[in-house]
């Protein structure tokens, strides 16, 4: 990561190059909202296709599913969020700020553990060590209270006859209630794991940092049902392959750290975030839980279906524990892109900005610059060739330095420039964006040299 990198560096290199775009922008925005653009989209999708090769395809043991997003009410009652999914909240009575409690007393106490606070000691530690509002100074408060995180909506036609209905705030429930389905169906023996990608969404207190906290976001969820008595060694595997796959995608170790979790749930045997050392600071990226059997115990009860397994090979009834890992899209995208980010000092004295995606994770794979308009025909057909195999752009307005700077800049591992020797031998130069080397190839290898250099 570039120590020059800021949060509003990024976020205007997003706006201006198609990444990322501030949600309803025309409208004046929907706050915390933001719409993927022609570029982002595709760095996206193949963060999300780079997670399901990872742990589903490559897996035999582990099963996807692509559950809806409205569930049975009943479901989150199950889950404990319709009781306990809140955060700790509290308002400035003097500028009508909100704020978190726990980040409230976090931010200027660093050696305090909020984690181990109830609400109670929150509000009492924060009278008695006049914490002041960050924003306007003044030590104002209402009481702390918890504020719900689920949104809530309504299903039916007849006025005053809706049943409440709830926006995921979580994609796992989807994986649990389908145990036994894909159990049955996919004759899955355990230890087996269900994965999804899907939107939830969360009425954050305090979104916000662009991309990091959203009220609407996309998750890569993972659960893996075992045997008791193995659940820790699977715990331990998901830290292992969860710390694997962020480095493979390209962020550096040294960005990276393992944080376990003090405080649990009732029913967790274990915790622990990956946190990364975002432009924002260390913060976490994902998570891996040990849940013991609180999930599918909570489902048998509420659903009245039995959700034990019978091992066929020793005939023992249980119910398996549940390993979870984790991973938010968008702020794994976030992540990455700011990996990516670098303002190179050149050696004529100018400075280019270069997105260094690994090439599997990069928008587009190559793109296709005819030195010259006349030369689009020829450019043309080079692009039809391309774009059969990998996402490519198409660009023959301005010099060719400023379209190698624009390519650059959304991170295109490879330019193909077309010019009049082409017509002569077919020939074209790649250029490398990370080392900026040119080197002359026959159109009809180009296929093969890029997919040897993209493969994931
Ligand atoms: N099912 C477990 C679960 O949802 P979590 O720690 O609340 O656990 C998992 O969320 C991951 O989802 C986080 O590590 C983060 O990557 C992502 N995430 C959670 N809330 C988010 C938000 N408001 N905006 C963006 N990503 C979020």
């Amino acid at each position: 990561m570039d120590k020059n990198l800021t949060m509003d560096k990024l976020v205007n290199l997003c706006k201006s190059r198609g990444f990322v775009f501030q949600g309803s922008e025309i409208y004046g925005g929907f706050a915390n909202t933001w719409d993927f653009g022609p570029v982002g989209v595709e760095l996206k999708n193949n963060i999300k296709k780079a997670w399901w090769k990872r742990f589903v395809q490559e897996d035999p043991q582990t099963f996807g599913v692509d559950a809806a997003i409205l569930m049975n009410p009943r479901v989150w009652e199950a889950s404990g969020h319709v009781q306990s999914f809140s955060d700790p909240q509290l308002d400035c009575k003097s500028c009508k700020y909100r704020f978190r409690a726990d980040n409230l007393i976090e931010e200027k106490f660093k050696d305090v553990d909020v984690e181990v606070m109830t609400t109670e000691e929150m509000q009492n530690f924060i009278e008695e060590h006049k914490v002041k509002c960050p924003h306007c100074g003044n030590f104002n408060w209402t009481p702390v209270r918890q504020f719900k995180l689920m949104f809530e909506t309504s299903r039916g036609t007849v006025e005053g006859e809706k049943d409440v209905v709830y926006l995921r705030p979580e994609t796992c429930q989807g994986e649990y209630v389908n145990f036994l389905n894909v159990q049955r169906t996919m004759r899955a023996k355990v230890p087996f794991a269900i994965a999804q990608i899907g939107k939830s969404f969360r009425n954050e207190i305090t979104p916000g940092n662009f991309l990091f906290r959203t009220v609407e976001f996309e998750q890569m969820e993972l659960q893996k049902f075992c045997h008791p008595k193995d659940s820790m060694d699977f715990y331990n595997d998901y830290k292992k392959r969860a710390m694997d796959f962020v480095c493979d995608l390209g962020l550096e170790k040294e960005n990276l750290r393992f944080h376990d979790h003090e405080k649990l749930a009732h029913y967790a045997k274990a915790a622990c975030d990956i946190q990364y050392n975002f432009p924002i600071g260390w913060q976490e990226l994902n998570g891996i839980h040990h849940r013991g059997d609180w999930d599918l115990s909570r489902h048998s009860e509420f659903s009245g279906k039995n959700m034990e397994y019978l091992d066929p090979f020793t005939n023992e009834k249980f119910l398996p524990n549940v390993i979870e890992y984790s991973i938010g899209a968008d702020r794994l995208t976030l992540a990455i892109m700011s990996e990516a980010y670098e303002e190179e000092k050149l050696e004529n004295g100018e400075t280019r900005v270069v997105m260094h995606f690994k090439p599997f994770l990069a928008p587009f794979k190559v793109a296709v610059l005819p030195l010259q308009k006349n030369l689009s025909e020829k450019a043309k057909e080079v692009y039809a060739v391309l774009s059969k195999e990998f996402m490519c752009d198409y660009d023959e307005a301005g010099s060719i330095g400023k379209r190698y700077r624009r390519q650059d800049e959304i991170g295109t591992p490879f330019c193909v420039t077309i010019d009049f020797d082409t017509l002569e031998d077919d020939t074209v130069t790649v250029r490398d964006r990370d080392t900026m080397a040119q080197e002359r190839l026959k159109i009809d290898t180009i296929v093969s040299y890029f997919e040897k250099k993209i493969k994931f």
